[in-house]
């Protein structure tokens, strides 16, 4: 007799339910002879307000399935945005996973892992057989939150959720009849604007210290690396439009916010009051971009950011490395 053939194939089985976008979790509880266990798992869900209750599901092969089984107690713990280097950790078997972890007081034996944007402190309630998994349902019998966003998960990748922007109103009076090739949804003039508004109210701090854009790019630079030489500033900060050149590194000196040193090739780096004057500027931009980020929410701060992580690695002309990620 013929295999009976799948319905569908596994791998677009997989892929279907990875359009289900949900966060992450570690699941912790501990072993018998007091050794903590703990996996990555996405299966968490809700289950019932009153009694509170949730539900994960176990894969049988999963090493530690027989701890999971007899654990009176068990731990979830909803992932941070900024934790997904210790969700990859608690998804390999055979590490020593909580290696150079703390752990905070838990209401029973489970461990339970502290920097988490949620966590559930549960006891079994329920185990049902759900075919090569083991669904756990657990009454909460503790929970806290923190102001941390979420790590999501989607079609097998780490991401971060930010909210729907509401559609912009827009005066009808001023459109061409939407022939115009310009849009609000053109990615230059949202990133465009978006630069300019946000140098329009730190212009000022600029104006009053006296300090061109030019100039604030060179402080900021030698803030990060020092000791460079004209071509690698002017390398450094092709990509802005403004020519960092000796000339302009010249007039910095003779402000006394630049010291060069004697070498064949001059170095350059931020004299004292250079740092001070680059410690001031960079101190208006953080209030301005504090300012943002109240308005905007941090999940929304850190899913801009990402984002324009991925564009400048986009767009990259080929610029030298500033900072260790490359960017
Ligand atoms: C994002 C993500 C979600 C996962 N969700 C689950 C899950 O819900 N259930 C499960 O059994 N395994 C899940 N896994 C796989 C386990 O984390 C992995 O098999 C782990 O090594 C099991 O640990 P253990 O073998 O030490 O028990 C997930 C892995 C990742 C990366």
């Amino acid at each position: 007799m013929d295999k009976p053939t799948s319905p569908f194939d596994p791998s677009g089985f997989r892929r279907a339910l990875g359009m289900f976008a949900t966060g992450v979790t570690i699941v912790t509880a501990r072993a018998g002879d007091g050794a903590p266990v703990g996996m990555t798992a996405n299966s968490f869900n809700s289950v019932s307000l009153d009694p509170p209750m949730v539900l994960w599901s176990l894969a049988k092969s999963a090493r530690s399935l027989p701890v999971f089984h007899a654990a009176e107690h068990w731990n979830v713990h909803i992932l941070a945005n900024e934790q997904n280097d210790l969700a990859n950790r608690f998804a390999r078997a055979g590490e020593d996973k909580f290696a150079g972890l703390a752990l905070e007081p838990a209401l029973a034996d489970a461990p339970l892992l502290a920097g988490c944007a949620a966590r559930f402190q549960c006891r079994t309630v329920f185990r049902y057989e759900g075919g090569d998994h083991i669904i756990f349902v657990g009454e909460v019998i503790g929970f806290d939150q923190s102001e941390a966003a979420p790590l999501l998960y989607v079609s097998g990748e780490y991401a971060l959720a930010t909210r729907l922007s509401r559609p912009v109103a827009t005066d009808a009076g001023a459109t061409n009849g939407g022939a115009a090739p310009f849009t609000e949804e053109l990615l230059g003039y949202l990133l465009g604007r978006a630069h300019y508004q946000f140098m329009w109210s730190f212009q000022r701090t600029l104006d009053e210290l006296g300090i061109s854009h030019g100039e604030f790019f060179v402080l900021s630079l030698l803030a990060v690396r020092s000791g460079l030489d004209v071509a690698e500033i002017a390398a450094h900060t092709a990509y802005t439009g403004i020519a960092a050149d000796a000339e302009l590194l010249a007039g910095m000196c003779a402000r006394g916010l630049l010291a060069v040193s004697n070498d064949a090739v001059a170095r350059y780096a931020l004299s004292d009051s250079g740092l001070a004057a680059s410690r001031q500027v960079l101190a208006a931009a953080h209030a301005v971009e504090a300012a943002l980020v109240e308005q905007l929410g941090r999940r929304e701060a850190a899913g801009l950011r990402n984002l324009l992580k991925h564009l400048i690695r986009a767009s990259d002309p080929g610029l030298p490395v500033l900072w260790g990620a490359g960017l």
